[in-house]
């Protein structure tokens, strides 16, 4: 097996987003820093609305409209993402990153073949020939566990269920064997068996390929199996990391990532969910005008959020309920 490189694949550092809602600007993210180097899995959690989606948005350049970048850097192996008009973007989307989305419905071509939209990148860049792209795809689709993969591959997206469209879309990200894969929800719409079967395929992509994933989940199962290293958000800001998972989960330093924790094991049953469906987390227009204090850090390869005594409180009380 080939040792993973270690190398910052992904560098986000300072990154604010602002929606404009009407007349008004708000903070949608603010001041969000982590990284992810090749071979490494970074977990990335926090309640729902806490910025994840975003994060990974912003990266690929793919916000909503109304949404805008206002500060901070997106390097891809330390060349800035967000500069020269995008030149650089347009150049490693899909090829050094690729993205699995939360939503498989808006992210797929309603009237294109699957193989053919798994594929379509990958074999125009590698000259295959019409017949090479369709056995690809087909490959691609037996990867991800779809049972008679010759069959579906010129089905159209509205003809497979949630959980195959799911999976469509994770070949389709993987099929070009990119550096990094951004990863928001990717198992969710599907069952334990093919979750299992997904994930060893994502862990194969990183030890024998070296590929660095930043995985959004709620799972906190999925992040102790899986992930080397974890960031923690709360209302679009980061507010804990740690390179090492393991340091995190025995001492976390914040507040809200004591709660976050906390929330679990009250949960049975084997999937260990950490709260994220229902938010407690002030809304965009409730949120803190003032920027983002910067992260400290608080032992190797760990940084935290200054908080303040009332956050302590704040955060506590969120515990016990
Ligand atoms: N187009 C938009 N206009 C205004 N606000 C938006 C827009 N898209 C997202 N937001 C807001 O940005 C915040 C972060 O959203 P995001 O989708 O990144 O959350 P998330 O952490 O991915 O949550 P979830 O776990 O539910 O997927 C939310 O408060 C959301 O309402
Ligand atoms: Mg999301």
């Amino acid at each position: 097996m080939q040792q993973a490189i270690k190398a910052d694949a992904l560098q986000i550092e300072g990154l604010s987003v602002a929606a404009q809602i009407g007349e008004k600007s708000y903070k949608a993210l603010d001041g969000v820093t982590l990284s992810v180097a090749r071979g490494e899995a970074r977990g990335l959690v926090g309640e729902s609305g806490s910025g994840k989606s975003l994060t990974l948005r912003a990266v690929m350049g793919l916000l909503p409209a109304n949404l805008t970048v206002t500060a901070g850097a997106i390097r891809f192996d330390g060349r800035d993402l967000l500069g020269d008009g995008g030149k650089l973007l347009h150049e490693v989307r899909g090829t050094g990153i690729s993205m699995v989305f939360q939503e498989p419905a808006v992210a797929l071509n309603p009237v294109m073949k699957v193989g053919r939209q798994i594929v379509d990148g990958v074999a125009w860049r590698r000259g295959l020939s019409g017949r090479q792209a369709k056995e690809l795809a087909v490959e691609l689709l037996a990867q991800v566990g779809i049972k008679d993969p010759a069959r579906w591959v010129d089905a159209y997206p509205h003809q497979l269920s949630g959980g195959m469209r799911q999976r469509v879309m994770i070949a389709s990200a993987i099929a070009s064997k990119p550096d990094v894969i951004l990863c928001d929800e990717p198992t969710t719409a599907l069952d334990v068996t093919i979750q299992a079967q997904i994930l060893a395929l994502f862990k194969a992509l990183k030890t024998d390929l070296g590929a660095g994933l930043l995985y959004v989940t709620h799972d906190l199962s999925v992040v102790a199996e899986f992930c080397d290293s974890l960031t923690v958000m709360y209302a679009g800001r980061t507010v804990e990391q740690s390179d090492d998972l393991g340091a995190l989960i025995a001492s976390p330093a914040h507040p809200y990532t004591r709660s976050l924790l906390a929330a679990v094991p009250r949960i049975r049953g084997p999937i260990r969910r950490l709260r994220g469906l229902s938010s407690s987390a002030p809304s965009l227009t409730e949120r803190d005008q003032k920027p983002a204090p910067a992260l400290v850090a608080c032992g190797p390869g760990r940084q935290v959020a200054p908080f303040t005594a009332e956050d302590e409180r704040f955060f506590a009380r969120d515990e016990e309920v």
